[in-house]
């Protein structure tokens, strides 16, 4: 296993954070090999989710690590590896503040579903459905939207630059989006 680079907006290659990822067809070692890495690389960022396009491979894989419960820190955590995934199901709406390790620095307040039935396919090509509620829910629509090239201030309704205060504080500071992806306008 490796640990990967990761592409952040405003570095190299990061125009693949801007693309569609590829569905996958093959599901040998080369898949394995890709995922073992991911999970290397989320686990030494330390993130909750990583998607393929974030280590500059335009495949739709992401993996997600997250508590079984989000209120209690030594709860096991739970793994995911989605290939090919798709929300079949979205129920409710709530706003909370992500970060994203292709953003570092940053945060946005993000609209996103409470609730999510995610269809994918394991390692080895089995049709998994996940339900998931939340804040993972949260990171699956997150991570989801990576695959399609969309990223969490395209979604924004506010954006931060995090700061530290003098006595260490981490403090969310409103800035201007100038980080949605560009509409196609016809004017000159
Ligand atoms: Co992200």
């Amino acid at each position: 296993m490796a640990v990967l680079p990761i592409v952040t907006v405003g570095s190299r290659g990061d125009e693949l954070l801007r693309r569609p990822g590829q569905r996958v067809r093959d599901f040998g070692p080369e898949l394995h090999a890709l995922l073992d890495d991911m999970l290397e690389t989320l686990r030494e960022a330390p993130g909750v989710g990583l998607a393929a396009p974030q280590v500059g491979v335009a495949q739709r894989v992401a993996v997600i690590e997250y508590p079984a419960d989000d209120e209690d820190p030594e709860s096991p955590l739970l793994l995911f590896e989605i290939i090919n995934p798709e929300i079949i199901k979205a129920k409710g709406s709530e706003e909370g503040q992500e970060g994203c390790l292709s953003m570092p620095g940053l945060a946005a307040d993000v609209s996103r579903a409470t609730q999510v039935v995610v269809r994918a396919q394991n390692r080895h090509g089995e049709e998994v459905r996940i339900k998931a509620y939340d804040w993972l829910a949260r990171i699956f629509q997150h991570e989801i939207d990576h695959l399609l090239g969309v990223l969490m201030t395209d979604r924004a309704d506010q954006v931060y630059r995090m700061q530290q205060t003098e006595s260490g504080e981490w403090e969310a500071v409103p800035i201007e989006n100038t980080l949605r992806a560009p509409t196609p306008s016809s004017s000159t």
